[in-house]
This record gives C-alpha cells, structure tokens and sequence, in this order.
C-alpha cells in the first residue's frame, strides 16, 4: 500500500507506544484514513499484518466505529454534529434536510460521488447549535433554512 513517509513515521513511533499491539489498531486506523482518505480493504488487510493481527480484527474495529470510513469521501464532505447540545438545536432535523435536498442518505456518498453526509460527535462550538463541517470549513447556527441554503450551494458547486 502506497502510504505517505510522513505516515509511516507516525505508525513507526505509535506502535511501541502500546505495551500490547493489539491496542494500536484504532489509532492506526485512524493515520491509514486521513493518508488514504477511507479504509480499503488493502489497507484493512496491511493494518492487520502490521499488527500481527488478522484483517477480521481490523474490520471489526472499522465497521464499529462510525467515523472509520469504507468508501472514500465525495467531493464535499458534510459533518453534522449530533452531541446532545446540538441534538437539542435540532440536529436531526438539519440533518434529514441536508439529505433530502442533497439527495443523499446519512453515512453515505451520494451517487454521483459529489457529497459525502456524516454524523460525528462534538465539535467543541456548542453554543452555536447545531454546528455542521464542510470540508475544513465551520458553519454555525444551521438551521433548517440555513441547510438549504448550504445545500443549494453544494449543489451549484459555490461553496
Ligand atoms: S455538541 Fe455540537 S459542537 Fe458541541
């Protein structure tokens, strides 16, 4: 697998960090995505056998946790932050407006590969419910006419 050397490095000092390998699995999972942008199953199978581990442990971990990814991303990659803070500014409803204007289920990449739609947990601005990411990119206070508008320039490419 062609893993960036700045990557390797990282995995090279994270692992004898662990008194038992095993532990490194998750955060190895976590380096291999941001490098690789989702977890294939190539790099399933090179975590496993880095860890001395079999890919069925690898997969386990990623299918557990929601932000490992199997699929790369789309072109916009959209986080809706559903902590409780935001869970009570209406989160959910944000949510389900996003994926039905972007045409596209939560957890999933849209057809056409443009938007990937995620939950994730806190983002640290609480007072600003509900907060969603785009790309890098903070957007606070998104309500629902706040997500069509989001999505409107999602889907004109304007944002
Ligand atoms: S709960 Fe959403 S930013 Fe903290």
């Amino acid at each position: 697998m062609n893993l960036k050397p700045e990557t390797i490095e990282k995995i090279d000092r994270l692992i004898p960090r662990y008194p038992v390998m095993r532990s490194a699995a998750l955060p190895l999972c976590h380096l291999v995505q941001e490098d690789q942008g989702y977890l294939s199953d190539e790099a399933i199978e090179w975590i496993a056998e880095r860890l001395d581990l079999e890919p069925i442990n690898i997969a386990e971990i990623v299918t557990f946790y929601p932000m490992l990814r199997r699929e790369p991303t789309g072109q916009y990659h959209v986080r809706v932050c559903r902590t409780l803070p935001c869970a009570l500014g209406g989160a959910y409803q944000t949510c389900r407006r996003l994926e039905e204007e972007l045409n596209v289920k939560v957890g999933h990449t849209s057809e056409d590969g443009k938007v990937t739609l995620e939950f994730v947990e806190c983002h640290a601005d609480c007072g600003k419910a509900p907060v969603v990411m785009v790309g890098e990119t903070e957007y606070t206070d998104v309500g629902l006419e706040a997500a069509s508008e989001l999505a409107e320039k999602i889907k004109q490419g304007t944002l």
